[in-house]
């Protein structure tokens, strides 16, 4: 089945996720599911909330990346309740984009270490230092499952200057080359 990608505007993306366990109906399926959806919109990752589950689960796939960043080379993982813990405060802003908020892209402040804990499809544990372009990829996927999108990190006048286009996407006047879900109508 090919899953739409919410935009930004519907409530699924400001909602906290919940942890998945062995029991969750269907995990490899939407996992496979969510895998073909990224490929299909030329993402490097997607996280649950994306697809409207508010379950803590992120596919990445980032090395199309690698040889910009060699950290990214034939990256592809899969993160079932990831735990993330800055290890160098410093920040470094580059541009990310989203498929929740297509035709946009912004420059972002992140750290550029992490430690990270996750699951993976066979709930196997992981415990890993990334860095990198690889570590944003994490901090912006991680970052759907508590609610939060990159543009919340970007400074009030910014997100000023690009408020028209914001309400752009949550009007449903925005074009996409893949299958999306727009926000509800405000009654
Ligand atoms: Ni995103």
């Amino acid at each position: 089945m090919k899953l739409p990608v919410y935009l930004y505007g519907h409530p699924v993306l400001r909602r906290i996720s919940e942890p998945v366990d062995g029991q969750y109906p269907d995990l490899g399926k939407l996992i496979d599911d969510m895998q073909a959806c990224m490929y299909e919109s030329e993402g490097v990752g997607l996280a649950a909330p994306q697809i409207g589950r508010n379950i803590r689960l992120i596919v990445i796939d980032a090395s199309p990346l690698g040889e910009d960043f060699p950290e990214c080379a034939g990256r592809k993982m899969v993160l079932i309740n990831p735990e993330l813990e800055v290890l160098d405060g410093e920040r470094v802003s580059r541009p990310e984009g989203c498929l929740s908020l297509p035709g946009l892209s912004e420059n972002v402040p992140r750290v550029e270490h992490i430690r990270l804990k996750w699951q993976d499809e066979n709930f196997e544990s992981h415990d890993e230092e990334i860095s990198g372009f690889l570590a944003r990829i994490v901090q912006h996927e991680y970052d759907h499952l508590i609610g939060k999108l990159y543009i919340d990190h970007i400074s009030p006048i910014r997100k000023q200057l690009i408020k028209g286009k914001l309400n752009n996407i949550i009007n449903g006047h925005t074009r996409c080359d893949y299958p999306v879900k727009y926000a509800p109508k405000k009654k």
